[in-house]
């Protein structure tokens, strides 16, 4: 048996604790900083050298090291999220003071996403039957399901409170969302994986661009008319639970990608090929609802490619997707029992020091969180190196 060293591990801690709101709920100011932190996931480190034997590692064996990553994860995250985004749609914002007198646009665009939202219960049990396997998976899903489902009634209040729907009209444009249902875009737990990822980044986006005409500061000048602090409030702690959502998703590519590399690429190069988001094809106004949204400079085509695949491919290393392409076709010339020289020929796709870092990280944030609730003494948490990986 050999023995792998590895200079750099990290201990995970918690940061941004930051002042809190009379409620018990973070103040704005720290939910920015949450906010900031979480767009390109921290990297918590603090050097220490560790040892590790290496042997072959089984398919069983990789599954099962996922497997206690997303249980630990799902732990690590339920904790932060009761502790830092505790917030409730109906008291957290001051409804009443919101502007009734906005652009037809920005009333598009509440409805718009508000739309998106509905489907949340059809986006929460379609995705469970595929990862209800993965007690961590599916667990995470649900504690999800309930942070995208308070969005959908911030929008629901933010339309009401505009003035600018009656409640008539809000249930009967929900009755006409909810004759549809929301079906998966891909049918494996992996690719959902990384479909997750590319559609809570776009999401993201998506509520920081409608922030910032929420705050007066659009470059179109059809916005200029258009700050409102309620409504600014509202997007911005949106946009930190979809940052929050996007590093849960996140960490799981990347361990996925450590452990099962060929067959992640494989699905990031196919999520990225047919991208599109949630809804859209059976919203009944979505091309009114789209065109609103690009026009307002909140989304498109160019926002996609420059601020949801640029950062994620930096979040994951990969050099981008011409590279993608060709060590996709590379591996398909290695026989599929060479299974180290198959791993050998992505190396130019992504770098793999760097992915083995971030999932060792994600080992010690793991690991400091069962440590500081005692579990780790019963049940602890070993990072499990894969033996393909180059020694660093
Ligand atoms: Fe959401
Ligand atoms: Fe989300």
């Amino acid at each position: 048996m050999t023995v792998k060293s590895y200079p750099n591990s990290t201990n995970g801690t918690s940061s941004g604790a930051g002042s809190r709101l009379k409620n018990g709920s973070p103040s704005y100011e720290t939910l920015t900083g949450t906010l900031s932190e979480a767009m390109l996931p921290p990297d918590l480190t603090e050097g220490k050298p560790k040892e590790w034997p290496v042997a072959v590692l089984s398919r069983e064996e990789r599954e099962r090291q996922v497997e206690r990553a997303f249980a630990g994860l799902y732990r690590w995250y339920v904790a932060r999220s009761q502790k830092m985004r505790n917030w409730n749609p109906d008291s957290e914002f001051e409804w009443s003071r919101m502007r009734t007198d906005h652009s037809d646009d920005v009333v598009q665009l509440i409805e718009g996403f508000f739309a998106v939202e509905q489907y949340t219960p059809d986006y929460t049990s379609e995705i469970l039957r595929i990862v209800r396997q993965s007690s961590g998976r599916s667990n995470f899903q649900l504690r999800w399901g309930a942070e995208e489902e308070r969005h959908a009634n911030t929008w629901e209040n933010a339309l009401l409170f505009s003035q600018r729907r009656s409640p008539e009209a809000i249930e009967d444009y929900k009755g006409q969302l909810r004759n549809n249902n929301w079906t998966l875009p891909w049918e494996d737990p992996l690719h959902m994986m990384l479909y997750t990822v590319f559609q809570e980044r776009a999401t993201q986006i998506n509520y920081l661009n409608f922030a910032k005409i929420a705050r007066g500061e659009s470059e179109n000048p059809a916005f200029a008319g258009d700050a409102d602090p309620v409504l600014a409030r509202a997007c911005t702690l949106l946009a930190v639970d979809e940052a929050a959502h996007y590093a849960f998703f996140l960490e799981g590519a990347r361990l996925y990608l450590y452990y099962q590399p060929e067959e992640t690429l494989q699905a990031i190069h196919d999520v990225i090929s047919h991208f599109a988001m949630p809804a859209q094809n059976i919203i009944p106004n979505w091309p009114v609802v789209a065109e609103t949204i690009y026009r307002a400079g909140v989304y498109g085509p160019r926002v996609f490619q420059r601020d949801v695949i640029g950062p994620v491919f930096d979040n994951l290393t990969v050099t981008g997707k011409k590279a993608l392409e060709n060590g996709i076709k590379r591996t398909r010339e290695i026989p599929n029992d060479e299974g180290t020289m198959r791993s050998t020929a992505l190396w130019d796709v992504f770098d793999p020091g760097e992915a083995e870092r971030s999932v060792m990280r994600l080992h010690d944030k793991i690991g400091a969180y069962e440590a500081s609730v005692g579990r780790a003494a019963l049940d602890p948490f070993h990072f499990q190196p894969n033996p393909d990986w180059p020694v660093a």
